[in-house]
């Protein structure tokens, strides 16, 4: 068959590779793609938003599956506009992707089904929100209500700082239109795990667990990002853990957003923490998380094909999800500012030495293709993912991954998955 990969990052380089893997696949495509996703895909420079040009372009190649990776074109309704085209989708329909689309959504939808998750409230209104910050206890957290790539939530240390926060959220929109409404909830404390997932609206697979570290600098210091490396599996996420959550969250939430007339098809990424009163869910996302995809795909046994169709045709209970007995960690390489401002347009050299290395890969998120060679074209530019038999040995192999490479300004955190330690 012949697919489409819509989608340019990290992640869509993670599902192309296993896409390519696949025996059914005849033909991959990409929209927009990158440099890297290039060398195994057609890329087609059409953004992930234009969604006519999408289906046009679907039409003229004869598409016969499209997979989603991004939440903005999920949210905006790409899925629905294939289908009604008569193209065959994987990812969530517009009225299921408010999981992630709405912060108060998902609050609201946890709340009515009992789902464990922090005490919030939802706000309207700059002055609402300022009235309930009164009597409140601090820390605090805010949340804009719509997407803001991965930066729309706000840790607040005092009463001033909250106050700011809302201001700055609900009356100066620096997160635009994610802003118009937005969640005050209690500051948790715990470990964060992140737990993929397949959907056929009915049935949930549970793929293995993932850290993520969020922030921009070692010790988990400096500003958030979309994520600055990743491990699997989670030495934290444990049987206890894992039977909490299949009792209390996973099928809970598939079956809630069925009730409420949104089945859900695709992937949910759980994003939870383990606090002392057990696991809670701090967050859903309608897709695959990115980097946890670098490390989560390349240790899937499964054809990915066949589950994203079972997934489409809601036949998921006959597939068991089967995953390699080992680890990876994924580094990613920057330029370095981000995620503030940062020179893009940098040859990167050492890439060839990832095509004879099995258990190595080099996921291409900010890349770009010109005369001078590859070069970057973004803030994160490269996911460098290594195996190895055990987390220790995975980190090992991954660090010495990221000195085959080099752009001008690189940068990466030096301490993914050095909480790992902590475990024997
Ligand atoms: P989110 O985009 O909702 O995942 O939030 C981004 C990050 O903010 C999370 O990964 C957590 O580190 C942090 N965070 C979000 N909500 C809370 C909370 N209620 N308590 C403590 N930290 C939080
Ligand atoms: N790595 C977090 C995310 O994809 O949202």
């Amino acid at each position: 068959m012949k697919v489409l990969i819509v989608g340019g990052g990290g992640r869509e380089h993670a599902i192309a590779m296993c896409v390519k893997k696949s025996e059914k696949v005849e033909k991959l495509y990409c929209a927009p793609g990158n440099a890297g996703i290039a060398q195994i895909a057609e890329c087609a420079p059409i953004g992930a938003m234009e969604f006519d040009k999408l289906v046009a372009f679907a039409k003229e190649k004869e598409i016969d599956f499209v997979i989603v990776g991004m939440d903005d074109p999920l949210v905006g309704g790409l899925v629905d506009k294939m289908e009604e085209a008569g193209i065959r989708t994987f990812g969530p329909r517009k009225n299921a992707a408010i999981l992630e689309g709405s912060k108060a959504f998902s609050k609201d939808l946890m709340k009515k089904y009992n789902i464990p998750t922090a005490a919030y409230e939802n706000f309207d209104s700059a002055d609402e929100a300022l009235a309930y910050l009164e009597t409140a206890k601090m820390p605090i957290v805010l949340k804009a209500d719509g997407l803001a790539l991965g930066k729309g939530v706000l840790i607040c240390n005092t009463k001033e700082e909250a106050i700011e926060g809302v201001k700055s959220i609900m009356l100066d929109k620096n997160f635009g239109d994610a802003g118009n409404r937005m969640v005050i909830e209690e500051f948790m404390t715990g470990r964060e795990v992140s737990v993929l997932s397949f959907v056929d609206g009915k049935t949930i697979r549970i793929m293995t667990s993932a850290q993520d570290h969020k922030r921009a600098k070692d010790g988990d210091k400096g500003l958030n990002t979309g994520g600055m490396g990743t491990f699997s599996p989670s030495p934290f996420y444990t049987e206890e853990v894992d039977e909490f959550c299949k009792k209390y969250i996973y099928q809970a939430t598939v079956d809630a957003m069925a009730a409420e007339g949104r089945p859900f098809k695709g992937v949910i990424f759980f994003g939870l923490m383990l606090t002392e009163n057990g696991p809670k869910v701090l967050e859903y996302n309608a897709r695959f998380g990115d980097p946890e995809a670098q490390v989560v795909l390349p240790r899937m046994k499964n054809d990915i094909i066949e589950v994203m169709e079972a997934c489409v045709d809601g036949t998921l209970d006959n597939i068991e999800l089967e995953f390699e007995d080992n680890a990876a960690v994924c580094v990613v390489l920057a330029s370095d500012g981000y995620p503030v401002s940062y020179e893009k347009g940098k040859v990167i050299s050492g890439l060839e030495a990832f095509e004879k290395q099995d258990g190595y890969y080099c996921f291409h998120a900010g890349t770009k293709q010109t005369e001078a060679g590859i070069v970057t074209n973004g803030g994160r530019v490269l996911g460098i993912t290594a195996k190895g038999d055990n987390l220790k040995e995975a980190r090992a192999n991954a660090y010495k991954a990221t000195e085959w490479v080099s752009f001008e300004n690189k940068y990466m955190r030096n301490d993914i998955g050095k909480s790992i330690d902590e475990v024997n």
